[in-house]
């Protein structure tokens, strides 16, 4: 867990960045149907990152070398109910800032010489806290805040220190375990809502939950499947998109995909094989210094030999490429940046993953890149290539004619029902050699053969 000291260090910073005091509100609870029976509780990843604080209803005041924490005073009820509070001076101790009673902070913002600038965060209450505190019209979204503040942010955050990258592998070696677990629990006859409920027990029982809905299909072609229902058939592959999130916010992202007999048949594997090439050639690209679109490119050069090779598309493989033909089967970006959010700092908009003098590309495909800047140590990217036989892209009136000399659309509709593959790893950009994070997944295809259907699954109760 990032120390106290990382993230005063990191206040400072951003304090030297801007000549002017910085507001961050921390979330509330928010109801589910009534306010007793809150959501699951989410920290604003900003406010961890610049306290350390996942408590609700927190606020922090920057201003020069002043900075305090500001908590919420505990209800007449609250002893009984949620258990005692820990006194201010402990909380000042545990996250080794100065603590005020949340009262304080209206008169304390009230005596500053300026107004604090401040960014919205996704509790709509709260926002409307710092809006009215600060007299700036903050909307959760792309501009929610000032831009420099938003710019100073992204500058901190973009790259991850030692700390931080600790975390993220600690988390990755947990997502390693629930992955090998579903891999082997998976079998013709079980159904998808078993294996997603054993990946995410498999993270519970670690102290850790899932940064984001666990994706567990045999629909792999649903790029963002939510359901789990299908029952699980001989033939078919599954994918599975997850990953723990620490104690301290830090995300993990992890996809494989494996077949449920646990033998690939002839097309999963020249596909599947296809799909490891292109990811293990972009890993390596993610360098210091190198563009991120070139690693996307890099990794759609590989499938897009497969395409030819299979007869899906037709021409050289340069000109494919170019014109985005691959992405009728690879039809989003590579990846994205990964921190405190699974898509990190994408709140901001494209802010964070385009540099300046950088926009998205309106090709297809393209468009959907998340990220395009020049890689820096200690950035922490996905890399997650796929392959998928989308029926709605294979019916796109707009796209067979836009690609009507690429596509063998005959052969194509003979892989209907193929669903999809995707592979991705988190990689951490150093000085050197990329540094996969979330190695000791098997993805290698003889070991997945070798580990589905191997285990159990004990959720009988
Ligand atoms: N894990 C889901 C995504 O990267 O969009
Ligand atoms: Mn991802």
């Amino acid at each position: 867990m990032p120390s106290a000291a990382f993230h005063a260090e990191r206040r400072s910073a951003l304090s030297a960045m801007l000549d002017q005091p910085v507001l961050l509100m921390g979330n509330g609870r928010q109801a589910r149907n009534f306010p007793a029976n809150p959501l699951p509780f989410r920290q604003d990843s900003s406010f961890l990152y610049f306290s350390g604080c996942a408590l609700p209803d927190a606020a922090l005041l920057i201003d020069g070398d002043q900075h305090t924490l500001f908590l919420p005073t505990p209800g007449p009820g609250d002893a009984l109910w949620h258990g005692p509070t820990p006194s201010l001076a402990a909380l000042a101790d545990r996250y080794g800032i100065q603590t005020a009673p949340a009262e304080e902070l209206e008169p304390s913002i009230a005596a500053l010489a300026r107004r604090p600038w401040s960014l919205a965060v996704s509790d709509p209450r709260r926002t409307a806290l710092a809006r009215r505190l600060t007299g700036q019209l903050l909307e959760y979204g792309p501009l929610n805040g000032p831009e420099r503040l938003i710019e100073a942010v992204i500058s901190l955050r973009l790259t991850l220190q030692e700390e931080e990258v600790a975390e993220m592998r600690a988390t990755g070696a947990v997502t390693a375990r629930a992955h090998r677990a579903a891999m082997a629990a998976t079998r013709p006859g079980r159904h998808e809502r078993q294996i997603a409920a054993l990946f995410d027990g498999v993270l519970a029982a670690h102290g850790l939950g899932t940064a984001y809905h666990s994706i567990v299909t045999v629909r792999g072609e649903i790029l963002h499947n939510e359901g789990y229902d299908n029952i699980l058939e001989e033939g078919q592959l599954l994918l599975l998109d997850g990953g723990a999130e620490a104690a301290s916010g830090y995300a993990t992202d992890v996809t494989r995909t494996w077949p449920v007999s646990g033998r690939f048949d002839g097309r999963q594997r020249a596909a599947y094989d296809a799909v490891l090439a292109a990811q293990l050639a972009a890993i390596d690209r993610c360098r210091a210094g190198v563009r991120y679109r070139d690693v996307h490119l890099a990794a759609g050069a590989v499938l897009t030999r497969f395409l030819v090779d299979e007869g899906l598309l037709r021409g050289d493989v340069d000109g494919l490429v170019e014109r985005g033909a691959h992405a009728l089967f690879f039809p989003h970006g590579i990846g994205h940046l990964l921190a405190l959010d699974v898509h990190d700092m994408e709140i901001f908009g494209d802010r964070a993953g385009y540099g300046a003098g950088r926009r998205r590309s309106s090709q297809f495909g393209l468009s959907y890149l998340r990220l395009d800047r020049d890689l820096q140590p200690g950035m922490v990217v996905t890399v997650e290539p796929g392959f998928y036989v989308v029926p709605a892209i294979l019916a796109d009136n707009d796209l067979l004619t836009r690609f009507q000399g690429d596509l063998d659309l005959e052969r194509a509709l003979t892989w209907t029902g193929f669903g999809g593959i995707r592979i991705e790893d988190d990689v951490h950009v150093t000085a050197g050699d990329p540094d996969v994070l979330t190695a000791g997944i098997p993805k290698d295809p003889a070991e997945i053969e070798a580990l589905v259907g191997t285990g159990e699954l004990r959720l009988d109760g």
